[in-house]
């Protein structure tokens, strides 16, 4: 790999990152009280103002923000900037209810440009490299914050987003790109394309593939990386804290992606208490923008459950592999289950990694289905028995043809939820 220098701050001390991060986050408690009322409204209904915040540690007297604070205040009501200093705007679905939007400044699309950048430069691209971006462009915020990180780094950078696969393939035949920025599960239909086109994965030209968007496995990382001569790395963000870029790993030491902590300050809460945990437990990641000027978020509850790890290359620290979003739990007779354990289970038999797990209701008891694409009755046996004994769980595994689980050109949904309302 060609040398590229890092920034100062990836390999400062803990003691300076501290600093930065106390007069960022005094900076930003400041701003949002003044600038967003309900944020003023719910720090004064929690009796906290923010002078009252004198070390990092006391980020945990002030309330956090959820989704139902941007969907009640729906569409700009967060925005701590007026509309004439907004320049762009991106918006998740969601499953349930209205989207929440999320605006940039100027400063903030820099920001976010130069965060992404830095997450393909510790990824191993380089300038001059090709990265073929198919992650979705539009509301979604993968396609166009890999877009702008991407030209910011001087990658040549092709916009392909998401679909047509069969062009996806032929790009990367042509145009010989050695990045690839995709979720995992649209890998999956891509490296299945290259085989039906009788083009092996592993002569291409991809080195390096950035994944996210959608939680998955080291089983899966494993099975992308055997069948391509690919490096897979994990790389995390969400809309509502920036978009990706807030965290990524180096290609050096895998192992986590590290949280750029100079921008995000990360928590590990206990998802029910709302407690902080010690880093190094498994619980919520809760983040707060220190240098966001549009959409400041303070102590947004994430959903997702990880665990904070020492820093890998400098003293950032990393995020332990996210093993699901709260929402995602199942409670299959009682027992938590996460679609992550199942798919490690899945891959462990060596089946195909497309699947879908199936809730419906018998009699008054739920029931998981797990539908995986194999001929072989014996291995589908086999998935249902390490289910029950791994796992706790009792799973009906249903077997059904090559190419009948629909494919994700995006993120997968792994969960159909088929239980009367
Ligand atoms: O998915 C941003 C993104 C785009 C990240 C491209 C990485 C690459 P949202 O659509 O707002 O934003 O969805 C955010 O996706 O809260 C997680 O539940 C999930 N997620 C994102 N990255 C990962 C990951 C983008 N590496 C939500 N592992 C987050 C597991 C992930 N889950």
């Amino acid at each position: 790999m060609k040398k590229f220098p890092s920034e100062p701050i990836e390999s400062a001390s803990r003691r300076k990152l501290g600093t930065l991060q106390l007069a960022r986050l005094k900076r930003a408690l400041a701003r949002v009280y003044a600038r967003v009322p309900h944020y003023r409204r719910k720090f004064d209904a929690a009796g906290v103002k923010p002078k009252d915040l004198r070390t990092l540690a006391d980020l945990a007297r002030f309330p956090f923000t959820a989704k139902a604070d941007l969907r009640e205040t729906y569409p700009f009501g967060m925005f701590a900037v007026p509309m004439g200093e907004v320049v762009r705007v991106h918006a998740s679905s969601g499953t349930t209810g209205k989207p929440t939007v999320v605006g940039y400044t100027r400063k903030d699309i820099g920001t976010w440009s130069h965060l992404m950048a830095r997450s393909l430069r510790a990824a191993g691209a380089r300038p001059g490299d090709k990265m073929h971006n198919a992650y979705g462009y539009g509301l979604f915020t993968g396609g166009l914050g890999y877009h702008y990180g991407g030209e910011r780094l001087g990658l040549v950078t092709i916009p392909v987003s998401g679909g047509m696969t069969e062009r996806q393939v032929q790009l990367i035949r042509d145009f010989k790109p050695e990045i690839i920025a995709v979720t995992p599960s649209y890998m999956l239909a891509i490296i299945d394309e290259m085989e039906r086109q009788g083009f092996d994965p592993k002569k291409s030209s991809l080195r390096v593939g950035v994944f996210g968007a959608e939680p998955w496995t080291e089983e899966m990382r494993r099975a992308i990386e055997a069948r391509t001569s690919l490096q897979a790395l994990d790389t995390y963000g969400l809309s509502e804290v920036l978009g990706p870029g807030v965290a990524c790993e180096y290609l050096e030491t895998k192992g986590g992606s590290t949280i750029w902590e100079d921008h995000f300050y990360p928590e590990v809460v206990d998802p029910v208490s709302g407690e902080p945990l010690p880093d190094g437990e498994q619980g919520e990641l809760v983040l707060t923008s220190l240098t966001k000027e549009a959409l400041p978020v303070i102590r947004y509850r994430t959903r997702d459950l990880t665990r904070l790890l020492p820093g890998g290359v400098g003293a950032m620290r990393r995020m332990a592999r996210i093993t699901g979003r709260s929402d995602d739990m199942m409670i299959i007779r009682g027992v938590n289950v996460f679609p992550s354990q199942i798919e490690e289970l899945i891959l462990k038999q060596g089946l195909s990694p497309h699947y879908v797990l199936e809730l419906s209701k018998q009699g008054p008891l739920d029931h998981l289905a797990v539908v995986v694409e194999t001929k072989d009755a014996e291995a589908a046996g086999r998935l249902a028995h390490d289910i029950k004994s791994y796992i706790g769980v009792s799973a009906e595994v249903k077997p059904v043809a090559t190419g009948t689980v629909e494919r994700s050109i995006g993120k997968a949904k792994r969960i159909i939820d088929l239980r009367p309302k």
